[in-house]
């Protein structure tokens, strides 16, 4: 197997950092093919939290390139952040181990601010990270928008800038009722952004196909999940661009190759942050306990996720969506302390049972869960190396899925760090 695809099988937040973080020991490359600072991908190394907002999780190993491809939105402010906390911690971040598409979209001042005022004006509110990722993309489906070519092209990003600085400012002042952004004070920090930044350009889609024409192991690194897909996902409840596979292809600049394979990170239960429907959500003090217990507080912004029971009728739709050939079920260890464990097999709306997840959120909003009860182990298991050692309730629960799912778990991870993970398949070999 040559290149794996990994991606995000609930609403974000499924523990792909360390999932990748560990796939890297086996990839000459790791690419992130879609979002930007949303997402927080966080992996604990020698008992160390380290939190990546765009910077692929491989950049800690040696060895491997890093590229943020065409289909991220790049925060050239926050990514410069992130380079400097990772080279202040010993890591060395330069054109050796990571490359910028040239063709990937830059997310300006202009974009965080839309993105928050139009927050605090929706009656209905969404719930973004306010990172100015929905206002970026939309700059780049509008055609004004600034790829980090134009950008670190100085005249060019000059005159892209004073252009979208005059449509910017006039709805700021007339439309939101608040105060303009200077042009000047913008060319100043992006010239220096510019001076950190250029080296790393590159058109990674043709780098890429070297890697692919030369059968190199590739890892493709998704960020936020299925269900937060601008297409597939629980619109309008989602994030602004395609989460998915096919997000995969396109954000990269490659094709269906035959040796992809697409694995899926799934949590043992299911959590999202912001608003939108959630059918097995708990609100009740076992949501409160999971969550306490979990760690469920954003990596990006610090709120608190929701939390629910596991859902197969979700997961069997993203394993649809997305080709997905395997799983990596995460945080099982997190279900140790309880005597019962519920997961959501089917969905009925009005009375009557339904053949698949629906794609209206109104309707998600309203459907009843069917579960099935499985019986707690009631001891520890982040120590546990391999499946056979596991508790009789924790491997009955695993095979359930696992026959309720129709692929195969292949990787259970029970805890933060990097050794407490079970590899019973290894996705590369
Ligand atoms: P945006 O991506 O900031 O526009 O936010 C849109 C929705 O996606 C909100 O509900 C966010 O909470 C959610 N979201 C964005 N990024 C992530 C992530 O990395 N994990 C989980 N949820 C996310």
């Amino acid at each position: 197997m040559g290149q794996l695809i990994v991606v995000g099988a609930q609403w974000g937040d499924e523990g792909k950092g360390k999932v990748v973080d560990l796939l890297t020991d086996f990839s000459d490359a790791v690419v992130r093919y879609q979002g930007g600072a949303n997402a927080g991908h966080t992996l604990i190394v020698d008992k160390k939290k380290v939190v990546l907002h765009m910077i692929p999780s491989g950049i800690l190993h040696s060895n491997v390139v890093c590229m943020i491809a065409n289909g991220v939105v790049l925060d050239p402010e926050l990514l410069i952040e992130e380079i400097d906390m990772l080279v202040s911690g010993g890591v060395e971040v330069n054109r050796e181990n990571l490359r910028i598409s040239n063709a990937a979209h830059i997310i300006l001042p202009y974009h965080k601010l839309l993105d928050r005022y139009r927050e605090e004006k929706r009656s209905k509110k969404i719930g973004t990270t306010q990172r100015g990722i929905g206002p970026a993309y939309e700059d780049k489906i509008t055609r004004r928008g600034v790829r980090f070519q134009d950008f670190l092209d100085k005249a060019r990003f000059d005159q892209l800038l004073q252009q979208n600085l005059e449509y910017y400012n006039f709805m700021f002042e007339n439309y939101f009722k608040k105060g303009t952004l200077k042009i000047e004070e913008l060319i100043e920090k992006f010239d220096y952004y510019r001076d950190r930044l250029s080296i790393f350009q590159e058109n990674t889609s043709w780098l890429l196909h070297q890697y692919l024409s030369k059968g190199r192991k590739v890892l493709f690194e998704g960020a936020q999940g299925t269900l937060l897909d601008i297409d597939h996902g629980t619109y309008p409840y989602v994030t602004s661009s395609n989460t998915t596979t096919g997000g995969a292809l396109t954000g990269c600049g490659i094709g269906p190759h035959k040796n992809i394979s697409v694995l899926g990170i799934c949590k043992a239960y299911t959590t999202r942050v912001g608003e939108g429907p959630f059918p097995t959500e708990l609100n009740d003090d076992l949501g409160i306990k999971l969550r306490t217990e979990g760690g469920e507080f954003g990596a990006t912004t610090g709120r608190a996720r929701r939390v629910g029971w596991l859902d197969v009728v979700a997961l069997k739709y993203a394993i649809r969506i997305n080709s997905i050939t395997s799983i990596a079920l995460t945080k099982l260890d997190i279900l140790s302390s309880l005597d019962e464990i519920k997961i959501c097999t089917s969905y009925s709306y009005n009375g009557e049972k339904l053949a698949y997840f629906p794609n209206d959120s109104l309707m998600l909003s309203k459907v009843e869960c069917e579960y099935q009860d499985c019986e707690g182990w009631n001891v520890p298991i982040g120590d546990i190396k391999t499946f056979s050692d596991l508790p009789e309730n924790a491997k009955r629960y695993i095979e359930l899925l696992e026959t309720l799912l129709e692929i195969p778990i292949e990787i259970i991870s029970l805890g933060p760090d990097r050794d407490k993970t079970i590899v019973r398949n290894h996705p590369f070999h």
